[in-house]
């Protein structure tokens, strides 16, 4: 059953929208609540006042209907519900969400949406096999995005193949499955993620130049799964995502004091660019140029966080996962990490202002396991974190 579920129902355009109206009525007999978006070409298939009729809801029609956005912006409206669902997800639908486009209503909710996403195919046969919808399945996939189809069968453009929506009850399961049993339910996952501050006096301190980026992509692809996520982060650019649990700090014996309290956990997600070295004394007011030379700044080490929860002796979680950021011999010295600080991953990237990554949008990551190195292709923070947290849950599974 589907009792309180809120559902966003996007209305793709192609040749199967007229299952979408019965896709509506079941999912409502279940209890659901369901939004439907009509994209302009599924306007041409099915008309807005079925949609609303059936649905008893108002329907969404265009990015710029200023009435909606005052009403709810697209921002709300991908964020209310429980389970966006497109059905029938077209090529062109597909291809857009693959790529990051946001140029309608429709494309634009699925960029801006924290919640899990299942696609219902629906294309001609060429088109499902061509090689470019092949790619965007992979990179849907990688994504976490779900699927639900398509089946094999005749077509309306009179050809024979895969390419035909799931039968509506199919996808009414998939949803039921969608909502109720992420990967990653009942598992809680701790990710740590930004930069850490370490004062040298009240108004200076010592940072770097993580942005947060990749660890608060992570923490939210893995809430999308299901898992209960601590997010603890040190002052980072980006806002933590929606349905984690936020514990914001600043320094490094703070983010491990912090780890300590959210323990027990299934994994650990170690992201942030912890400091190795704080102030072996914070001056207690500013240090001022009293022409008496340079002052000279003397460092502590800090706690290394990864290293403390990996070699925990009682309640070390299932799986711990290190990051090695590097600008030289990036994979040995990664794999030496792993070794020394007895996690079980670590995920090695490049930093070298060069490759752009360090508060850039993409990364070019090699996951370290006991088993050996797997370089992955280089792709967005949001891919390797949507990849990553799929790699956990079946880990964890
Ligand atoms: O700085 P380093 O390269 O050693 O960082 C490798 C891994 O260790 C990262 O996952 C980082 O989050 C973690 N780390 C930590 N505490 C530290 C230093 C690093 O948890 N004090």
């Amino acid at each position: 059953m589907l009792a309180g579920k809120r559902i966003l129902l996007i209305v793709g355009g192609g040749i199967a929208a007229f299952k979408s109206l019965d896709l509506i009525r079941r999912l409502r007999e279940r209890g659901a609540s369901v939004t439907p978006v009509l994209t302009r070409a599924a306007e041409e298939f099915v008309t807005p006042l079925s949609a609303s009729a059936l649905a008893a809801q108002k329907v969404y029609r265009d990015l710029f209907d200023l009435t909606d956005e005052a009403e709810m912006g697209h921002i709300e409206l991908s964020r209310s519900a429980d389970l966006i669902v497109v059905a029938p997800a077209t090529a062109d639908l597909m291809a857009k969400m693959a790529a990051g486009l946001a140029n309608d209503l429709a494309s634009t909710v699925l960029m801006a949406t924290d919640k899990r996403v299942l696609i219902a195919p629906s294309m001609n046969v060429r088109m499902w096999q061509h090689p470019a919808t092949r790619r965007n399945r992979q990179v849907l996939e990688d994504d976490g995005i779900l699927t639900v189809g398509p089946t094999e069968g005749d077509m309306a453009c009179g050809e024979y193949g895969p390419g035909r929506m799931a039968e509506v009850p199919d996808i009414v399961a998939a949803v039921e499955d969608a909502l109720a049993n992420g990967p990653l339910k009942g598992k809680h996952v701790v990710v740590t993620s930004g930069p850490t501050h370490e004062p040298i006096d009240p108004v200076r301190y010592i940072a770097n130049r993580s942005s947060g980026a990749q660890g608060t992509a992570i923490a939210g692809a893995l809430a999308a799964l299901g898992a209960e996520v601590t997010f603890i982060t040190g002052p980072a650019d980006r806002d933590p995502p929606l349905g984690v649990r936020v514990v914001r700090i600043q320094t490094a014996e703070e983010m491990l004091t912090a780890v300590n309290t959210a323990l027990p956990a299934d994994a650990v997600v170690c992201a942030a660019a912890v400091a190795d070295w704080r102030m072996a004394k914070e001056s207690g007011s500013k240090i001022k140029k009293d022409g008496k030379g340079l002052p000279v700044l003397e460092f502590a080490e800090n706690p290394d966080i990864l290293a403390t929860v990996a070699g925990l002796k009682k309640g070390r979680p299932t799986l711990v996962v290190g990051f090695a950021a590097e600008t030289d011999d990036v994979i040995a010295n990664a794999t030496a990490k792993r070794k020394r600080k007895r996690c079980d991953w670590i995920v090695a990237n490049d930093v070298r202002p060069e490759t752009g990554i360090m508060g850039g949008s993409d990364n070019d990551v090699t996951i370290i396991t006991a088993d050996g190195a797997e370089d992955w292709p280089r792709m967005t923070k949001d891919q390797v974190a949507g990849r990553l947290a799929a790699r956990i849950a079946e880990t964890l599974g």
